[in-house]
C-alpha cells in the first residue's frame, strides 16, 4: 500500500519524507489555509511540497464549473510533473476529468461518499477517487464498507483507478484499508506518527539499555 500524507505542512513532510515512508501528499483548501503567511503564493507552496516529496502531489480545483476547473488544473500542472489535480465529485467535475485525461493531467476525484460515486469517476477516467470515510463514520455510516465496495467494484472491471483513503482519523483505519487492499492511505501527521509506536518497543528498548548498562566495561569495543 502506498502511504501519501495529507497535510500541506512542510515541516510535517520533511520529516515523514526523510523516512523513506511517503510516497506521495495529498492538500485541500482547509489544509493550505492552514499554511497562510508561509509562502508567497499557493504554487510556491505547492512547488516546495514537490520538490520534497518527488512523488503525486494532490491540489485542489476550486471552481464549479468544468471550463474553470480544467483552467486551473492546466496552471497548477506548470507547477510541478508530479501535480495531481483534485476534482470535486460533480457532473461538471467529471466533464472535467474527461477533458483532462485526453491532455495528459491527472486527476484524483474528491468528496467521495458512495461506490456508485466512484464508478461514475473511474468511468470519466479518474486516476484516483478519495472516498472520505472518516466523515462518514462521523454520521454513523461505515466508511470502511464503501473502502470494500469499491475495491470489488474496480477488481471486478479491472479499472486503472487507484482507491485514496481519505479522512482517517486514527491508525486501525490504515490496518483496514491495508487488509482490503486499497492501493493508497492519505494519512495525517499525528496519526502516521501513532504508527510507529508501541508501549512494548519502548519497554524492549529500555530493558535491553539497563541490561547492557551492567556489564558496559566488560563488552567495551
Ligand atoms: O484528504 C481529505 C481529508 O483531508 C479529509 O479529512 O479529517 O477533514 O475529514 P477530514
Amino acid at each position: 500500500m502506498k502511504i501519501f500524507l495529507d497535510t500541506a505542512n512542510i515541516e510535517q513532510i520533511k520529516q515523514m519524507c526523510e523516512l523513506g515512508i511517503v510516497d506521495g501528499v495529498t492538500t485541500n483548501p482547509t489544509l493550505v489555509a492552514k499554511e497562510k503567511g508561509k509562502f508567497n503564493n499557493l504554487s510556491e507552496l505547492i512547488s516546495t511540497i514537490c520538490d520534497i516529496v518527488k512523488g503525486p502531489v494532490s491540489v485542489e480545483a476550486i471552481s464549479d464549473d468544468a471550463e474553470g476547473i480544467v483552467s486551473e488544473a492546466e496552471k497548477f500542472s506548470k507547477i510541478s510533473k508530479y501535480i495531481v489535480v483534485k476534482v470535486p465529485m460533480t457532473k461538471e467535475g467529471l466533464k472535467a476529468v474527461k477533458i483532462l485525461s485526453g491532455k495528459n493531467i491527472k486527476t484524483n476525484i474528491t468528496l467521495i461518499f458512495s461506490a456508485n460515486q466512484a464508478l461514475l469517476a473511474a468511468k470519466a477516467g479518474a486516476d484516483y477517487v478519495s472516498p472520505f470515510i472518516g466523515r462518514l463514520d462521523d454520521i454513523s455510516h461505515e466508511g470502511m464498507q464503501i473502502i470494500a465496495d469499491i475495491h470489488e467494484i474496480f477488481s471486478n472491471y479491472a479499472f486503472n483507478t487507484e482507491i485514496i483513503v481519505a479522512s482517517i482519523r486514527h491508525p486501525l483505519h490504515v490496518v483496514e484499508a491495508a487488509k482490503i487492499g486499497a492501493g493508497v492511505a492519505t494519512i495525517p501527521f499525528d496519526v502516521l506518527d501513532k504508527m510507529f509506536r508501541h508501549p512494548l518497543t519502548d519497554m524492549g528498548i529500555e530493558k535491553f539499555k539497563a541490561d547492557f548498562e551492567k556489564v558496559k566495561e566488560e563488552y567495551k569495543i
